[in-house]
Protein backbone atom coordinates (compact mmCIF):
# COMPACT_ATOMS: atom_id res chain seq x y z
CA UNK A 1 0.00 0.00 0.00
CA UNK A 2 1.24 3.68 -0.79
CA UNK A 3 1.05 5.87 2.28
CA UNK A 4 2.20 8.81 0.25
CA UNK A 5 0.06 12.12 1.63
CA UNK A 6 -2.25 12.71 -1.08
CA UNK A 7 -3.88 16.47 -1.81
CA UNK A 8 -7.25 14.26 -2.88
CA UNK A 9 -8.31 12.37 0.26
CA UNK A 10 -8.01 8.94 -0.26
CA UNK A 11 -11.43 7.01 -1.31
CA UNK A 12 -12.92 5.12 1.64
CA UNK A 13 -16.32 3.19 1.21
CA UNK A 14 -18.68 3.35 4.76
CA UNK A 15 -16.83 1.37 7.26
CA UNK A 16 -18.71 -1.27 9.93
CA UNK A 17 -16.64 -0.86 13.29
CA UNK A 18 -16.86 -1.74 16.52
CA UNK A 19 -16.99 1.55 19.08
CA UNK A 20 -17.39 0.87 22.77
CA UNK A 21 -19.18 -2.40 22.34
CA UNK A 22 -21.51 -0.93 19.68
CA UNK A 23 -21.77 -1.32 16.35
CA UNK A 24 -21.22 1.55 13.96
CA UNK A 25 -21.30 2.71 10.36
CA UNK A 26 -19.26 5.52 9.61
CA UNK A 27 -18.77 7.52 6.35
CA UNK A 28 -15.48 9.38 6.67
CA UNK A 29 -16.71 11.49 3.40
CA UNK A 30 -20.26 12.10 5.10
CA UNK A 31 -19.34 15.70 5.89
CA UNK A 32 -21.56 16.11 8.89
CA UNK A 33 -19.68 14.36 11.63
CA UNK A 34 -22.08 11.27 13.36
CA UNK A 35 -23.53 12.44 16.51
CA UNK A 36 -22.17 9.31 18.49
CA UNK A 37 -18.68 10.70 17.37
CA UNK A 38 -19.33 14.26 18.75
CA UNK A 39 -20.73 13.40 22.20
CA UNK A 40 -18.22 10.60 23.35
CA UNK A 41 -14.85 12.58 21.28
CA UNK A 42 -13.59 13.91 24.79
CA UNK A 43 -14.60 11.61 26.92
CA UNK A 44 -13.45 8.61 25.14
CA UNK A 45 -10.94 6.20 26.72
CA UNK A 46 -11.63 7.36 30.02
CA UNK A 47 -10.46 10.74 29.51
CA UNK A 48 -10.78 12.52 33.04
CA UNK A 49 -11.83 16.04 32.19
CA UNK A 50 -15.23 17.19 30.16
CA UNK A 51 -14.25 20.17 29.00
CA UNK A 52 -11.07 21.23 27.05
CA UNK A 53 -8.32 23.42 28.90
CA UNK A 54 -9.45 26.91 28.35
CA UNK A 55 -7.58 28.60 25.67
CA UNK A 56 -6.42 31.91 27.47
CA UNK A 57 -5.15 28.89 30.27
CA UNK A 58 -3.79 27.08 27.66
CA UNK A 59 -1.81 30.12 25.93
CA UNK A 60 -0.58 31.61 29.42
CA UNK A 61 0.89 28.00 30.29
CA UNK A 62 2.31 27.61 27.03
CA UNK A 63 3.94 30.60 26.85
CA UNK A 64 5.36 30.17 30.49
CA UNK A 65 6.49 27.03 29.17
CA UNK A 66 7.89 27.95 26.02
CA UNK A 67 10.32 31.04 28.16
CA UNK A 68 11.36 28.24 29.78
CA UNK A 69 12.29 26.16 26.44
CA UNK A 70 14.78 29.28 25.50
CA UNK A 71 16.65 29.07 28.69
CA UNK A 72 16.76 25.15 28.07
CA UNK A 73 18.28 25.53 24.55
CA UNK A 74 20.51 28.05 26.19
CA UNK A 75 21.42 25.28 28.75
CA UNK A 76 22.37 23.09 25.84
CA UNK A 77 24.38 25.62 24.13
CA UNK A 78 26.46 26.56 26.76
CA UNK A 79 27.09 22.92 28.01
CA UNK A 80 26.82 20.74 24.87
CA UNK A 81 24.21 19.00 26.64
CA UNK A 82 22.31 16.54 23.64
CA UNK A 83 18.07 15.78 24.15
CA UNK A 84 16.44 13.19 22.47
CA UNK A 85 12.66 13.27 22.32
CA UNK A 86 10.34 10.74 20.81
CA UNK A 87 6.78 10.87 19.92
CA UNK A 88 4.78 7.98 19.42
CA UNK A 89 1.08 7.58 19.17
CA UNK A 90 -1.60 6.27 16.91
CA UNK A 91 -2.39 8.40 13.87
CA UNK A 92 -4.07 11.86 14.61
CA UNK A 93 -2.83 11.20 18.07
CA UNK A 94 -1.14 15.01 18.12
CA UNK A 95 2.45 14.39 17.74
CA UNK A 96 3.00 17.23 15.25
CA UNK A 97 1.11 19.53 16.99
CA UNK A 98 3.11 19.22 20.25
CA UNK A 99 6.35 18.99 18.42
CA UNK A 100 5.11 22.18 17.28
CA UNK A 101 4.52 24.04 20.12
CA UNK A 102 7.21 23.08 21.83
CA UNK A 103 9.60 24.23 19.40
CA UNK A 104 7.96 27.17 18.29
CA UNK A 105 10.33 29.65 20.00
CA UNK A 106 13.63 27.67 19.89
CA UNK A 107 16.05 28.56 17.74
CA UNK A 108 15.81 26.06 14.59
CA UNK A 109 19.43 26.04 13.70
CA UNK A 110 19.65 23.46 16.92
CA UNK A 111 16.58 22.41 17.21
CA UNK A 112 15.43 19.80 14.94
CA UNK A 113 12.23 17.79 14.25
CA UNK A 114 12.69 14.31 12.16
CA UNK A 115 9.93 13.06 10.71
CA UNK A 116 11.20 10.32 8.22
CA UNK A 117 9.28 8.66 5.51
CA UNK A 118 8.62 4.69 4.53
CA UNK A 119 12.21 3.17 4.10
CA UNK A 120 13.64 3.16 0.79
CA UNK A 121 15.03 0.21 -0.87
CA UNK A 122 18.64 0.93 0.31
CA UNK A 123 17.21 1.77 3.41
CA UNK A 124 15.38 -1.38 3.88
CA UNK A 125 18.72 -3.58 3.37
CA UNK A 126 20.28 -1.99 6.53
CA UNK A 127 20.64 -2.55 10.24
CA UNK A 128 17.28 -1.37 11.52
CA UNK A 129 18.04 1.55 13.15
CA UNK A 130 20.38 2.77 11.01
CA UNK A 131 18.57 5.25 9.46
CA UNK A 132 16.94 6.29 12.56
CA UNK A 133 20.68 6.30 14.06
CA UNK A 134 21.82 8.79 11.71
CA UNK A 135 19.67 12.01 12.97
CA UNK A 136 20.67 11.86 16.36
CA UNK A 137 21.84 15.01 18.31
CA UNK A 138 25.17 16.21 17.95
CA UNK A 139 26.56 18.90 20.49
CA UNK A 140 23.73 20.96 22.23
CA UNK A 141 21.23 19.77 19.99
CA UNK A 142 17.54 19.49 20.96
CA UNK A 143 15.99 16.86 18.37
CA UNK A 144 12.26 15.74 18.21
CA UNK A 145 11.20 12.69 16.13
CA UNK A 146 7.78 12.09 14.63
CA UNK A 147 7.47 8.67 14.98
CA UNK A 148 10.85 6.39 15.44
CA UNK A 149 11.88 3.14 15.85
CA UNK A 150 9.27 2.17 17.21
CA UNK A 151 7.09 1.91 14.06
CA UNK A 152 8.43 -1.53 13.92
CA UNK A 153 6.10 -2.34 16.71
CA UNK A 154 2.89 -0.59 15.82
CA UNK A 155 2.58 0.62 12.17
CA UNK A 156 4.36 -2.34 10.55
CA UNK A 157 3.16 -5.37 12.32
CA UNK A 158 -0.21 -4.19 12.15
CA UNK A 159 -0.37 -3.35 8.42
CA UNK A 160 2.09 -6.51 7.61
CA UNK A 161 5.31 -4.38 6.85
CA UNK A 162 7.52 -6.38 8.47
CA UNK A 163 7.28 -10.19 9.64
CA UNK A 164 6.02 -11.74 12.76
CA UNK A 165 9.77 -12.46 13.30
CA UNK A 166 11.25 -8.98 12.53
CA UNK A 167 8.31 -7.42 15.09
CA UNK A 168 9.95 -10.31 17.53
CA UNK A 169 13.23 -9.47 17.54
CA UNK A 170 12.58 -5.66 17.72
CA UNK A 171 11.02 -5.88 20.78
CA UNK A 172 14.10 -7.63 22.36
CA UNK A 173 17.02 -5.34 20.77
CA UNK A 174 14.98 -2.20 21.55
CA UNK A 175 16.24 -2.29 25.35
CA UNK A 176 19.67 -2.97 24.38
CA UNK A 177 19.70 -0.29 21.63
CA UNK A 178 18.37 2.37 23.99
CA UNK A 179 20.54 1.22 27.28
CA UNK A 180 23.23 2.61 24.55
CA UNK A 181 22.11 6.03 24.28
CA UNK A 182 21.39 6.51 28.09
CA UNK A 183 25.13 5.06 27.96
CA UNK A 184 26.41 7.65 26.04
CA UNK A 185 24.52 10.94 27.86
CA UNK A 186 21.98 11.41 25.92
CA UNK A 187 19.19 12.91 27.34
CA UNK A 188 16.30 10.81 25.91
CA UNK A 189 12.83 10.86 26.35
CA UNK A 190 9.79 8.74 24.97
CA UNK A 191 6.34 9.91 25.04
CA UNK A 192 3.04 8.09 24.00
CA UNK A 193 0.10 10.22 23.36
CA UNK A 194 -2.75 8.36 23.80
CA UNK A 195 -6.11 8.68 22.44
CA UNK A 196 -9.75 7.84 22.63
CA UNK A 197 -11.30 6.04 19.63
CA UNK A 198 -14.02 8.31 18.85
CA UNK A 199 -11.60 11.33 19.40
CA UNK A 200 -9.64 9.77 16.28
CA UNK A 201 -12.27 9.71 14.50
CA UNK A 202 -13.40 13.05 14.68
CA UNK A 203 -9.91 14.14 13.90
CA UNK A 204 -10.08 12.02 10.57
CA UNK A 205 -13.62 13.41 10.04
CA UNK A 206 -11.84 16.86 10.80
CA UNK A 207 -8.96 16.57 8.44
CA UNK A 208 -10.51 14.81 5.64
CA UNK A 209 -12.71 17.99 5.61
CA UNK A 210 -10.36 20.52 5.91
CA UNK A 211 -8.43 22.54 3.31
CA UNK A 212 -5.84 23.38 5.36
CA UNK A 213 -5.25 19.72 7.17
CA UNK A 214 -6.35 17.08 4.22
CA UNK A 215 -2.78 17.15 3.67
CA UNK A 216 -2.12 15.05 6.95
CA UNK A 217 -5.43 12.31 6.05
CA UNK A 218 -3.03 9.05 4.76
CA UNK A 219 -4.76 5.95 3.18
CA UNK A 220 -2.67 4.13 6.45
CA UNK A 221 -5.25 6.69 8.76
CA UNK A 222 -8.38 4.62 6.53
CA UNK A 223 -6.68 1.39 7.44
CA UNK A 224 -6.21 1.88 10.83
CA UNK A 225 -10.10 2.94 11.62
CA UNK A 226 -10.34 -0.92 11.06
CA UNK A 227 -7.56 -1.77 13.02
CA UNK A 228 -8.76 -0.39 16.42
CA UNK A 229 -8.07 -3.28 18.32
CA UNK A 230 -5.11 -4.63 16.26
CA UNK A 231 -3.19 -1.25 17.71
CA UNK A 232 -4.10 -1.52 20.82
CA UNK A 233 -2.98 -5.04 20.81
CA UNK A 234 0.83 -3.65 19.59
CA UNK A 235 0.59 -0.92 21.91
CA UNK A 236 0.35 -2.83 24.80
CA UNK A 237 3.20 -5.20 23.96
CA UNK A 238 5.13 -2.29 22.84
CA UNK A 239 5.05 -0.85 26.33
CA UNK A 240 5.35 -3.89 28.19
CA UNK A 241 8.37 -5.04 26.17
CA UNK A 242 10.00 -1.23 25.56
CA UNK A 243 9.63 0.29 29.17
CA UNK A 244 12.65 0.30 31.38
CA UNK A 245 14.00 2.28 34.07
CA UNK A 246 16.81 4.00 31.79
CA UNK A 247 14.11 4.68 29.03
CA UNK A 248 10.77 4.78 30.35
CA UNK A 249 7.76 5.47 28.25
CA UNK A 250 5.91 8.28 29.67
CA UNK A 251 2.02 7.76 28.50
CA UNK A 252 -0.02 11.18 28.36
CA UNK A 253 -3.49 11.18 28.06
CA UNK A 254 -4.03 13.29 24.51
CA UNK A 255 -8.15 13.87 23.75
CA UNK A 256 -7.08 17.47 24.78
CA UNK A 257 -4.33 18.81 22.59
CA UNK A 258 -3.83 21.73 25.00
CA UNK A 259 -3.31 19.68 28.14
CA UNK A 260 -1.00 16.92 26.22
CA UNK A 261 1.33 19.66 25.28
CA UNK A 262 1.35 21.14 28.66
CA UNK A 263 1.94 18.11 30.27
CA UNK A 264 4.89 16.76 27.89
CA UNK A 265 6.84 19.98 27.94
CA UNK A 266 6.29 20.54 31.97
CA UNK A 267 7.52 16.73 32.19
CA UNK A 268 10.77 17.38 29.64
CA UNK A 269 11.51 20.29 31.49
CA UNK A 270 11.13 18.89 35.33
CA UNK A 271 13.44 16.34 34.10
CA UNK A 272 16.54 18.31 32.89
CA UNK A 273 18.52 20.68 35.54
CA UNK A 274 19.05 24.23 33.08
CA UNK A 275 20.41 27.29 34.05
CA UNK A 276 17.62 29.51 35.80
CA UNK A 277 14.99 26.80 36.02
CA UNK A 278 11.80 28.15 37.59
CA UNK A 279 10.31 25.73 38.75
CA UNK A 280 7.51 27.51 40.50
CA UNK A 281 6.63 28.70 36.69
CA UNK A 282 6.61 24.86 34.86
CA UNK A 283 4.08 23.67 38.07
CA UNK A 284 3.17 20.06 39.40
CA UNK A 285 2.36 17.25 36.99
CA UNK A 286 -1.25 17.08 36.37
CA UNK A 287 -1.10 12.94 37.19
CA UNK A 288 -4.41 12.70 35.59
CA UNK A 289 -3.25 13.55 32.17
CA UNK A 290 0.74 11.74 32.50
CA UNK A 291 2.18 9.04 34.32
CA UNK A 292 4.60 6.23 33.19
CA UNK A 293 4.43 2.66 32.15
CA UNK A 294 1.98 -0.01 31.40
CA UNK A 295 -0.14 0.54 34.57
CA UNK A 296 -1.16 4.44 32.61
CA UNK A 297 -2.68 2.11 29.94
CA UNK A 298 -6.21 0.15 30.21
P1 LIG B 1 1.86 9.93 9.50
O1 LIG B 1 0.75 9.44 10.36
O2 LIG B 1 3.19 9.80 10.12
O3 LIG B 1 1.61 11.28 8.92
P2 LIG B 1 1.05 7.71 7.77
O4 LIG B 1 -0.12 7.52 8.67
O5 LIG B 1 0.82 7.81 6.30
O6 LIG B 1 1.92 8.98 8.20
O7 LIG B 1 2.07 6.52 7.97
C1 LIG B 1 2.41 6.04 9.25
C2 LIG B 1 3.81 5.47 9.27
O8 LIG B 1 3.85 4.27 8.51
C3 LIG B 1 4.87 6.39 8.70
O9 LIG B 1 5.96 6.47 9.61
C4 LIG B 1 5.28 5.71 7.43
O10 LIG B 1 6.64 5.94 7.13
C5 LIG B 1 5.03 4.24 7.74
N1 LIG B 1 4.85 3.45 6.54
C6 LIG B 1 3.94 3.67 5.57
N2 LIG B 1 4.05 2.75 4.59
C7 LIG B 1 5.08 1.93 4.95
C8 LIG B 1 5.71 0.79 4.36
N3 LIG B 1 5.31 0.31 3.18
N4 LIG B 1 6.73 0.22 5.04
C9 LIG B 1 7.14 0.69 6.21
N5 LIG B 1 6.60 1.76 6.82
C10 LIG B 1 5.59 2.38 6.20
P1 LIG C 1 -4.33 23.50 17.02
O1 LIG C 1 -4.31 24.03 18.45
O2 LIG C 1 -4.30 22.00 16.93
O3 LIG C 1 -5.42 24.10 16.21
O4 LIG C 1 -2.96 23.94 16.32
C1 LIG C 1 -2.11 24.90 16.84
C2 LIG C 1 -0.85 25.02 15.96
O5 LIG C 1 -0.51 26.40 15.80
C3 LIG C 1 0.35 24.34 16.58
O6 LIG C 1 0.62 23.15 15.93
C4 LIG C 1 1.50 25.31 16.43
O7 LIG C 1 2.45 24.87 15.50
C5 LIG C 1 0.90 26.60 15.94
N1 LIG C 1 1.11 27.75 16.86
C6 LIG C 1 0.64 29.01 16.67
N2 LIG C 1 1.00 29.82 17.65
C7 LIG C 1 1.71 29.10 18.53
C8 LIG C 1 2.36 29.37 19.77
N3 LIG C 1 2.38 30.57 20.35
N4 LIG C 1 2.98 28.35 20.37
C9 LIG C 1 2.96 27.14 19.82
N5 LIG C 1 2.40 26.82 18.68
C10 LIG C 1 1.77 27.77 18.01
C1 LIG D 1 -0.49 13.43 14.69
O1 LIG D 1 -1.11 14.50 14.52
O2 LIG D 1 -0.67 12.68 15.62
C2 LIG D 1 0.54 13.03 13.70
O3 LIG D 1 1.55 13.93 13.66
C3 LIG D 1 -0.09 12.78 12.36
C4 LIG D 1 -0.65 11.38 12.28
O4 LIG D 1 0.01 10.43 12.71
O5 LIG D 1 -1.76 11.20 11.77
Amino acid sequence: MDATNQNTPPKAEPLKIKVAGVERVFDINDPVLPDWVEKFALTSDGYPYDKKLKREDYEKSLEALQIELVKLQAWQQATGRRVLILFEGRDAAGKGGTIGAMRYYMNPRTARNVALPKPTETERGQWYFQRYVAHFPTTGEFVTFDRSWYNRAGVEPVMGFCTPEQHKEFLKEVPRFEKMIEGDGIHFFKFWLNLGQEMQLKRFHDRRHSPLTNWKFSPMDIAGITRWDDYTKARNLMIKETHTDYAPWTIVRSNDKRRARIEVIGHVLRSLDYTGRDLGVIGKADNKIIGQGPKRLQ
